[in-house]
């Protein structure tokens, strides 16, 4: 199939770029490249032995629906996954119209395009922060939606919303929200990974910025959770697991799958001590750490059951804890590289 790839350039994006063409597929990639490069599209093509260029590419905002048609007059696509948004929490409570109109304004757009070429299949990057905090783990599909403790979060369920109503209003449309956990790690290879602009909110590029000396210490947000040791407890899943989770994806959209939704973890849940741990003894790294305040937002447990991604996707993670560390660790130290 040929997919239009928005957000391409970016953490989760070119990784699946990889899992696309090894599977056979071909992409066209859309991204404003408000937090990444295009540098990468030429790491994803070195990796997968194409010619520079091979893999087209626009910088174009999804936002912009003249930019997105010109794309679409050029190419014919099947389907379209759509990673296209912005994701610093912290960033949306202080910008809540910047995140609103960026993310839900932008896929509407979008829609709105595709539908105009007759391309009606999508997967769409959600987020397991759409349970809010839930009473109990682990979380399946149809635990209900909750509370969401930021703006960031309400643009992934209001769009959740959006695209089961389109697809409820017309049986045409394919779409598939894939519910994603915690994705850490990055290629084996070392050409791509996370790029974190400034101060890295989530917990992997902070502990790899610390293991390489470029931060004092990782703050560990409370150690009194009701959770085994007393810190948070994820379900980390690698970004390679996760990308090959958006190929199964669309093999239900193949198969005219209506609307689905799909917890895409690993199942287990891993505390921040044990992250920190594992990394130490994986890597040979010390990781210094200090015992800080509860962040604000955060829930003390969030973990999946990833079932049905098993029995009707027929994917499911592979890759473990220590393979997580090692490949984030292999990245911070070669992301300089050329
Ligand atoms: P990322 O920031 O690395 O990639 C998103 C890409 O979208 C970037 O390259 C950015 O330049 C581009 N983009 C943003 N707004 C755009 C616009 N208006 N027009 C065109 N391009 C635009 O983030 P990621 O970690 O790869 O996340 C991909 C998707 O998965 C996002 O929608 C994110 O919300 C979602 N998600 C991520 C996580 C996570 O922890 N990484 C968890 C759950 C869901
Ligand atoms: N943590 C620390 N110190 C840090 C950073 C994180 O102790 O410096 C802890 C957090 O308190 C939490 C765990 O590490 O217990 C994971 O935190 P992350 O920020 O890495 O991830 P979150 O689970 O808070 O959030 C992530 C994404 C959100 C997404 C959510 C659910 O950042 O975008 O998963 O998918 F919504």
């Amino acid at each position: 199939m040929n997919i239009l790839v928005t957000g391409g350039t970016g953490f989760i994006g070119s990784h699946t770029l990889v899992e696309l063409y090894q599977a056979g597929h071909r992409a066209v990639v859309v991204d404003n490249l408000c937090n990444s490069s295009q540098q990468v599209l030429g790491r994803v093509e070195r990796l997968l032995g194409l010619a520079e260029g091979e893999i087209p590419f626009y910088e174009v905002d999804i936002c912009d629906e003249q930019g997105l048609e010109r794309m679409l007059e050029r190419h014919s696509v099947d389907a379209c996954i759509h990673f296209a948004g912005l994701k610093a929490v912290g960033e949306s409570v202080e910008k809540p119209w910047l995140y609103y109109s960026n993310n839900i304004g932008g896929t509407l757009t979008l829609l709105k395009v595709m539908e105009r070429h007759g391309c009606k299949n999508m997967v769409f990057s959600s987020s397991a922060t759409v349970y809010g905090e839930a009473a109990a783990m682990p979380l399946v599909e149809d635990c209900p939606k909750g509370q969401c403790t930021n703006p960031y979060g309400w643009t992934k369920s209001m769009i959740e919303q959006v695209l089961t109503d389109v697809q409820r209003a017309d049986a045409e449309w394919n779409i598939v929200l894939l519910r994603y956990f915690n994705p850490v790690g990055a290629h084996p290879s070392g050409l791509i990974g996370e790029n974190p602009r400034g101060v890295p909110n989530n917990l992997m590029p902070y502990i790899t910025q610390v293991a390489a000396g470029q931060r004092r210490e990782l703050c560990i947000f409370g150690s009194d959770y009701p959770t085994p040791d007393g810190t948070g407890v994820r379900d980390y899943i690698h970004v390679c697991d996760l990308a090959l989770s958006h190929i199964a994806a669309l093999g239900a959209v193949a198969r005219r799958c209506g609307l689905e939704v799909y917890n895409i973890g690993t199942g287990k849940g891993y505390s921040v001590l044990e992250m920190v741990q594992t990394f130490e003894r994986v890597n040979g790294v010390k990781v210094p750490y200090r015992i800080g305040e509860r962040r604000a937002g955060d829930v003390a447990e969030c973990w999946c059951d990833p079932s049905k991604a098993r029995r009707e996707l027929g994917w499911q993670a592979k890759l473990g804890l220590e393979d997580m560390v090692r490949d984030s660790w292999h990245w911070q130290q070669s992301c300089g590289m050329p």
